[in-house]
């Protein structure tokens, strides 16, 4: 029996959700590796599976996270590969992933573009994935499985070039209310670039801070969120620019 292994950065928890339910197809026990918090190396067999999924942040993948997958190698061991997004663009980023994985030897039998909620701005692809994702990204994961089990293990064409899209951090601030922080510390120990000092959590250093949300959606108290006039003034126009519905793709 294959082993499957489910790897993923997902701060907001969606990325999380959809590696799940492509796993969930699989008749197999499986491991995870939670790269917000897994930094160190790793290796998988021919009889492995591993289904991989990252956010797209800014038309690439989140910097932490790739340089993190770029730890964990393959030895011809087949992996599916997914790209969540919120609606708005992919970019670079699948053709991004997919260049990871094929130089550490992961043979891609499998790859995708997912819609979820906009982890930023919380008016664009509310309660996605939805039914018709689920449906769809379940039809894809079948069809994964039977090519496994037909032993048809060739990397997939994924069509584009990469358009050169820079890394780019956001602009926007990232506020907590102290009269609501509990301090806990969930939010320290979360944040994958040691951006919440260790003995303020109300504070956040913003050089460091990638944005990526994972402090924001573990606080237990909503203390801490998107706030400051670059994040005012662009919401409306970026929920507004991205309110159409997109559909997600798959590559086999
Ligand atoms: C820093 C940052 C940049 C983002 N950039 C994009 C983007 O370029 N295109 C897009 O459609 N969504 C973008 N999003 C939205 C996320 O890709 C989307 O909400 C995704 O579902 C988040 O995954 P998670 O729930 O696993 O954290 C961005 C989110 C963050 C936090
Ligand atoms: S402080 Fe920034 S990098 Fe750290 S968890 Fe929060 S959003 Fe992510
Ligand atoms: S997770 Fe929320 S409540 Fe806990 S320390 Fe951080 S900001 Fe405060």
């Amino acid at each position: 029996m294959t082993n499957v292994t489910k790897i993923f950065f997902s701060p907001s928890g969606t990325t999380k959700e959809v590696v799940a339910q492509i796993a969930g197809n699989f008749e197999s026990s499986e491991e995870e590796y939670d790269l917000l918090n897994f930094n160190s190396t790793k290796e998988f067999n021919e009889d492995d599976l591993v289904i991989i999924g990252l956010p797209i942040f800014a038309g690439r993948l989140p910097k932490t996270a790739s340089e993190r997958l770029a730890k964990i190698k393959g030895n011809n061991t087949p992996a599916i590969a997914v790209t969540n997004y919120g609606n708005a663009n992919v970019g670079d980023a699948l053709l991004e992933l997919r260049d990871i994985l094929v130089e550490n030897n992961f043979n891609i039998i499998g790859a995708g573009t997912t819609i979820s909620h906009h982890s930023i701005f919380s008016n664009v692809a509310v309660g996605r994935p939805d039914e018709d994702d689920i449906a769809k990204i379940n039809e894809f994961a079948q069809k994964c499985k039977s090519k496994l089990e037909s032993g048809e293990l060739e990397n997939v064409e994924i069509p584009g070039e990469k358009q050169g899209i820079e890394l780019k951090q956001l602009p926007f601030l990232i506020g907590c209310d102290e009269t609501l922080c509990a301090f806990c510390y969930d939010c320290v120990t979360v944040c994958p670039e040691k951006a919440i000092p260790d003995d303020d959590p109300v504070d956040t250093d913003f050089d460091l801070c990638s944005r990526c949300t994972a402090c924001i959606s573990i606080c237990p108290e909503d203390a801490r969120s998107f706030t400051g006039e670059a994040f005012e003034s662009k919401k409306p126009v970026f929920e507004e620019a991205n309110s159409e519905r997109k559909e997600p793709e798959f590559y086999l």
